[in-house]
């Protein structure tokens, strides 16, 4: 990978005539180039993103007809373009003209940066818009930082990450949509003419319903692993915009960032606003080759702990929900051990000694332990769990707060709420949201976590929940004059205290859940080494809204359990292969009472998680993904594969969705083998006694690729249910 600034000596020569310089900026990861003209005192311009181009078609791009748009465009001289920027200046002008004043390159740990500096052609206001790429990684992260030294603060009304014109075509957008329980459904459809505009206002759980995260096809309807694809993934846990224009013009506009409604931000002199990380990444081998990407780049760059194997748990919530009790915990830790799990996590329930957390309705804020149930206390569960050989981890929501509970008593001023309003409660009629715009409470919470993890530093997880939109905008600690930093301020008092943390607690895995799904994001996985993907742990519907969630996300980040049947969110009844099936293929978990188990079902389990941890794990949680038959697709079925970047091993995955008698279901074609090698297939998790047909057989990835083998859509078991699903270990020879 590197990164040049071509100085084009014809035109920088007619340039010099003129006493200014022309460069043409080219940004390239091993297979992609991002081509930009940043010729001095000019806009600069965007004119090429895509799959690698040679400095000689870098040179002659604008003659052949390449994007010629501004790459970062401002409000003002144009106000019909839509801008990545806009603001009131101090004097009250509305307009910006920024235009490049110079480019510079540095290299910081290991990864190369490209800042064009733009400045405005009046005013003393500069955005530097920034690149960075890395090596062996094919993505390239963009931001730009904001400031300027006029006398009094200027209001920023616009502060996108990042802007890319696509070129007008058969583009199809895929996105993901969403809400509690059914999150990353996927949707996707062509772009057509006007705005199409993706967003969250959460405040807090910005992946609850639509995420950060676009997918664009350039040639048509997506394919999975053809065509050619641009990613795109704004790295903030906030509140965001993703827009796509398209209007009259030979481009369709993405503009991505920090939703700036009702969020303006005023920028004192001397201050800088840095924007989030938009990440993009370019494939000519489909979604999937675009996720495959943002799998490498998230696991070794955006996520805590990227390179390390994530644990098989148990979790206490579907198993006990609030009715913690020393001997539950107790017997769960030493079921989780006997089927061969690593870690028990200690779900909500367990603290408040004024306000006990017996229900949803009290407690929050008081990280106390109950010693009503845990006459122990903490040491007590850390021992037990030593005894049984598994590592300890435990639930909190350090961001809320009960109105029942004393933390509130003493602090009513630490919530969010507007004056003259009506508090709006949460969770439990009584939960509100702590205001991390104010210092006091990100320390308040950063002691939360240190409390616990000084007094045991054999808590080897935490599992950090946030259950609650903001409400009722109103922040008490900030000015009346700054009350629309709040969406802003909030994320960086909540990502500083995560700093503090990590400095202080780098080894902890750290759970980020938030109703569910509502925080998988790169914006807070820095911090975090995974996500609860969905409170809702039926196995089917999890089926699609993993799917969705693979798109960016790896599967050592989605936390997947095999929970009871029936299932406690939907009722649904499926047998417990099925539900260890679906669990595997991201990072394997329980969600169940073990006590409520048969003998023969927790052997079975036992056998997946020894195969899991041995044969899978390795495979998924690290692996390249190569999705397959989409679950969206209708076709009665969905199959995934996750294959070593050595291809010498792969693990295939098949769900039945629609278990309709005498149904046709389509042949699945594998991919990302080697065609030149042969795979010996061995089925994981096998419950019948019979064998499949192909167990122990050998096919040339080849065949298997251009063919695949005829999964048998039933199970051959006493009481079989109509669901059925199939995990083959494909080991190359
Ligand atoms: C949220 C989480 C659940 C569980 C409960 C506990 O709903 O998503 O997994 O932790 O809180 O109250």
């Amino acid at each position: 990978m590197n990164i040049r600034a071509i100085t084009l000596s014809l035109a920088a020569a007619a340039l010099t005539f003129c006493g200014l310089h022309a460069e043409r900026v080219k940004i390239d990861t091993k297979n992609t180039s991002l081509v930009l003209q940043a010729d001095k005192g000019k806009k600069l311009k965007h004119l090429y993103y895509g799959g690698s181009i040679s400095d000689t078609d870098a040179s002659a791009l604008k003659q052949a007809g390449a994007a010629n748009v501004n790459a970062y465009p401002d409000y003002g001289v144009d106000p019909s373009n839509e801008p990545a920027i806009a603001v009131v200046h101090a004097d009250g002008n509305m307009t910006l003209d920024l235009v490049v004043d110079n480019v510079s390159n540095r290299t910081e740990n290991g990864a190369e940066i490209t800042t064009i500096h733009l400045r405005d052609a009046y005013y003393p206001f500069t955005v530097d818009v920034n690149y960075r790429t890395y090596p062996d990684l094919e993505i390239i992260e963009t931001w730009t930082d904001i400031s300027h030294s006029e006398k009094k603060p200027v209001t920023l009304n616009a502060f996108a990450s990042g802007y890319l014109p696509v070129r007008y075509g058969d583009v199809w957008l895929s996105n993901l949509y969403g809400s509690w329980g059914n999150e990353a459904r996927l949707d996707c459809q062509p772009l057509t003419h006007g705005m199409k505009v993706i967003k969250n206002r959460d405040g807090v759980r910005n992946s609850a319903t639509a995420h950060s995260e676009v997918m664009l096809s350039l040639d048509g309807k997506p394919r999975e692993n053809e065509g050619r694809v641009i990613g795109a993934a704004l790295c903030y846990g906030g509140n965001y915009r993703i827009a796509i224009d398209t209007d009259a013009s030979n481009y369709h506009r993405l503009i991505a960032g920090i939703d700036p409604t009702q969020s303006a931000y005023k920028l004192k002199a001397k201050e800088t606003f840095t924007t989030p990380v938009l990440a993009l990444s370019y494939s000519n081998e489909g979604l999937s080759g675009v996720s495959r990407n943002f799998h490498h780049w998230g696991r070794e760059k955006r996520m805590a702990h990227g390179d390390k194997l994530n644990d098989v748990l148990l979790n206490s919530w579907e198993g006990v929900y609030f009715d913690i009790k020393e001997p539950e915990m107790e017997q769960m830790m030493a079921d989780i051990a006997s089927m061969g799990g690593e870690l028990f996590v200690m779900d909500d329930g367990w603290f408040g000694v004024k306000y006990p957390r017996d229900h949803d309705r009290q407690g929050l804020g008081d990280w106390t332990v109950d010693t009503r149930k845990l006459p122990g206390g903490i040491q007590g569960l850390i021992d037990a769990a030593k005894r049984h050989g598994v590592k300890f981890g435990i639930w909190i929501e350090p961001e809320m707060v009960n109105t029942t509970s004393e933390l509130f008593e003493k602090h009513p001023e630490y919530v969010i709420r507007a004056e003259h309003r009506d508090p709006t409660y949460g969770r439990g009629k009584t939960q509100m949201v702590l205001d991390m715009a104010n210092p006091k409470v990100q320390d308040i919470v950063f002691t939360i976590v240190d409390t616990l993890l000084t007094k045991y530093p054999e808590i080897a997880y935490i599992k950090w929940d946030a259950n609650m939109p903001v409400r009722n905008h109103g922040s008490q600690y900030l000015s009346a004059d700054n009350q629309s930093h709040l969406f802003i301020d909030y994320h960086r008092g909540l990502t500083s205290t995560l700093d503090r943390i990590r400095a202080k607690y780098p080894d902890v895995v750290i759970q980020a859940c938030a109703s569910g799904g509502g925080r998988a994001n790169y914006g807070i996985l820095p911090w975090f080494d995974e996500f609860w993907t969905s409170d809702n742990t039926d196995a089917l519907q999890r089926v699609y809204i993993q799917w969705g969630t693979s798109y960016f996300y790896p599967a050592m980040a989605m936390a997947s359990h095999i929970s009871a049947a029936p299932n406690h969110q939907t009722s649904r009844t499926m047998n417990l292969k099925y539900r260890t099936d679906v669990a595997m293929s991201g990072r394997l978990g329980m969600e169940i009472q073990p006590q409520n188990m048969t003998e023969q079902e927790r052997e079975q389990c036992h056998k997946a998680i020894e195969e899991y941890k041995a044969e899978i794990r390795p495979v998924v949680q690290t692996g390249d993904i190569y999705r397959l038959l989409s679950p969206y697709d209708g076709l009665g079925a969905a199959s995934l594969l996750y294959a070593t970047p050595e291809k010498d091993r792969a693990v295939f995955f098949w769900w039945k969705t629609e278990p309709f008698r005498n149904k046709q279901y389509p042949r699945v074609k594998m991919a990302g083998l080697d065609p030149a090698r042969n795979y010996t297939v061995k089925e994981m998790n096998r419950v019948e006694k019979t064998p499949l047909k192909f167990e122990g057989k050998t096919f040339s990835g080849r065949y298997l690729m251009e063919n695949g083998l005829e999964m048998p859509v039933n199970l051959n078991v006493d009481n079989a249910d109509e669901w059925a699903s199939r995990v083959l270990l494909l080991t190359a020879q």
